[in-house]
């Protein structure tokens, strides 16, 4: 007896954590998507972020220069797709992600229309 009762509490506390909606799924994907989190670019509400700054001198100037992740809020699900599974591969900043499962494009994109307007 004093062994079955701690076991149960065990199993059951870990039901209630595997218990989450799809909007906290697409929100722990898009943080943690096995990879580099899409936040570190894209920011943490998908708003888009400055990655890197750099200045050049142009014409006896400096000028700043910056390469930006593009705020993703408003995108489509196929906009989505394709950026994930490329038809053809593209030479970009962003990494790959193409292991993600169809199910998991989902949930992300559910987490990102849950940003949309949010700066
Ligand atoms: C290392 C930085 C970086 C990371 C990490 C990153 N991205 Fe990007 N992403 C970019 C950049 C830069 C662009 C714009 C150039 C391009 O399209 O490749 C972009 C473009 C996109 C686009 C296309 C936007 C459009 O207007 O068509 C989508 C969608 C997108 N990212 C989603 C994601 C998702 C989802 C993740 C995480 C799974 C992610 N990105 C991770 C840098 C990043």
């Amino acid at each position: 007896m004093r062994l079955i009762i701690p076991l149960c509490i065990t199993t059951f506390s870990f039901s209630q954590e595997w218990f989450i909606t799809n909007y906290e799924y697409g929100k722990m994907l898009y943080n943690n998507p096995r990879g580099i989190s899409c936040a570190k670019c894209h920011g943490k509400k998908a708003q888009g972020k400055i990655i890197a700054s750099y200045k050049i001198k142009k014409y006896g100037k400096i000028i700043t220069k910056t390469i930006k992740a593009p705020n993703i809020q408003n995108i489509t699900y196929e906009q989505l797709k394709t950026k994930i599974f490329p038809k053809k591969k593209i030479l970009s900043i962003m990494p790959q992600y193409d292991y993600l499962t169809t199910n998991e494009v989902e949930a992300l994109y559910l987490y990102l229309q849950a940003q949309k307007d949010k700066k």
